[in-house]
């Protein structure tokens, strides 16, 4: 491709969609500046961890759990929060790791989450036009002018909130709270008081019985850091470019750019224009990256996207994570498989669920009902069987909190039931129980991929 030497600041010089318009261009670049010195919330090293182990996801041998907010918000941050949406994410990686027999990579949309595009810069009400939230990083989701004005101080208000974020995150993951038996004693609870408690005994069960065994021959937790810690990683969408590029350091042992704002950065559906600024940007950080991939996108650019972002094909390097929606799924996504395929090209497929099944309830709230996201997802496995590829992730909105976001799922949320604790800033997540009951649900898919052994072809040859 013969690409010109890449800085971190190359995008500034390319067009950009969804980037907010600041009025104080200096005090701006003072911020930059101050987040051009601050420490790095994550290391290359790590970055380089999660690629290895997406690498795995990319051959058959991994899965990938992706999900928290839609949005961080200044607001709900608490140590309670950050703890139930740990505790539930771990939940579901130990029912998911169980069923397909591999590990499950764990990474949280969380320690950074804060930027949003949105369909329209300005919203209206009652023949009042404001700019529109764009995410807790830059402006106030109160409907009033001041609020709603970009403010380049609260760039250093998220910074801290995704270092005290990931500093919690860090202590459960590696402190003993993240002890397999404790994430098996919770989901134990999960699936006791769940309406449905019927559909997930027998695999709640048999997880039960292989702890018992592991304890018997002596694999206890205080013995044995792998069932007493685990890796959990942070991503977001990397929308903010200002911020990014304030956060992306010179890693000293490889001489490489990497983004050190989290651990895994994706491409929105919004901003994946080729020649625009934020796939300027990604090309240039040596971390995993995620591209979403919706239905506008045609085999022929994502090639040429894939050209862009991974020109060496590099495995774990680039995760796509399709939201077409339930109806479109089966439409779009096997002209993207077959076009990758045919090019050779290494890449992570996982499913978004949530972004193409949105819709306005009649109360008026935007929900996502939960039969749609399932659709999607068992659509995404059947596509990926029928081409012969690996469904390899799934990306979800989902909240460790008592919610009601989404409607249905076991407890069967009803329209009318939304307005009772509809909380999120943006897009309708799901609730502690529904997040489980998709994890159970896909350890069904899961375990059937497993026994059809599904592997890329390349894999298969190796054998
Ligand atoms: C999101 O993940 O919150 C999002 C905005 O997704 P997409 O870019 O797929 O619309
Ligand atoms: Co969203």
């Amino acid at each position: 491709m013969g690409h010109a030497r890449w800085t971190p600041d190359n995008w500034r010089s390319k067009p950009v969609e969804q980037m907010p318009a600041y009025k104080n261009l200096a005090e701006l670049a003072e911020v930059e500046k101050q987040l051009a010195g601050f420490p790095p919330l994550v290391f290359a090293g790590e970055a380089r961890k999660l690629k290895q182990a997406l690498a795995k996801v990319s051959a058959g041998e991994a899965f990938l759990l992706q999900g928290g907010d839609c949005a961080e918000t200044f607001n709900e941050h608490s140590a309670d929060n950050i703890r139930d949406f740990f505790r539930v994410f771990l939940q579901m990686a130990v029912v998911m790791t169980f069923a397909a027999a591999s590990p499950v990579v764990k990474v949280g949309r969380v320690a950074g989450q804060f930027a949003k595009p949105r369909s329209s810069n300005v919203e209206r009400l009652n023949g009042v036009e404001l700019p529109s939230y764009r995410g807790d990083i830059v402006n106030d989701l109160r409907f009033e002018a001041a609020a709603r004005e970009p403010d380049p101080q609260r760039q250093l208000l998220a910074y801290r909130q995704s270092a005290a974020t990931l500093n919690l995150i860090r202590a459960f993951a590696n402190g003993g709270y993240a002890n397999l038996e404790n994430a098996h004693r919770w989901m134990l609870s999960f699936v006791k008081d769940s309406p449905q408690s019927g559909r997930y005994e027998e695999l709640a069960e048999r997880i039960t019985e292989t702890l018992g065994f592991m304890r018997a021959i002596g694999l206890d937790p205080e013995q044995h850091h792998e069932l007493r810690q685990t890796d959990f990683y942070t991503s977001h969408e990397a929308l903010l470019l200002g911020y990014e590029q304030a956060m992306t350091r010179i890693d000293s042992t490889t001489g490489d750019y990497y983004a050190t704002s989290g651990h895994m950065l994706w491409i929105g559906d919004r901003t994946r224009q080729p020649d625009y600024a934020h796939v300027d940007y990604f090309r240039g950080i040596r971390n995993p990256i995620g591209m979403k991939c919706g239905p506008s996108l045609k085999g022929e650019e994502l090639i040429r996207l894939i050209d862009i972002l991974n020109p060496d094909n590099e495995p774990g390097r680039l995760t796509l994570i399709c939201r077409f929606g339930a109806d479109k799924v089966g439409d779009h996504l096997p002209g993207l498989i077959r076009a990758v395929e045919k090019e050779g090209r290494k890449v992570v497929w996982s499913c978004d669920p949530m972004h193409g099944n949105t819709i306005t309830a009649a109360t008026g709230f935007k929900t996502r009902p939960f039969d749609r996201i399932m659709s999607e997802i068992k659509t995404f496995f059947a596509v990926h069987q029928a081409e012969g590829t690996y469904a390899g992730g799934i990306h979800l909105e989902m909240t460790g909190k008592d919610v009601t976001e989404c409607t249905g799922g076991a407890r069967a949320i009803s329209d009318a039931d939304l307005r009772d604790r509809y909380h999120t800033h943006v897009d309708p997540r799901l609730n502690a129980e529904q997040a489980i009951e998709v994890a159970f649900l896909v350890a069904e898919l899961l375990k059937a991929e497993r026994l059809s052994a599904v592997r890329p072809k390349s894999v298969q040859a190796a054998e």
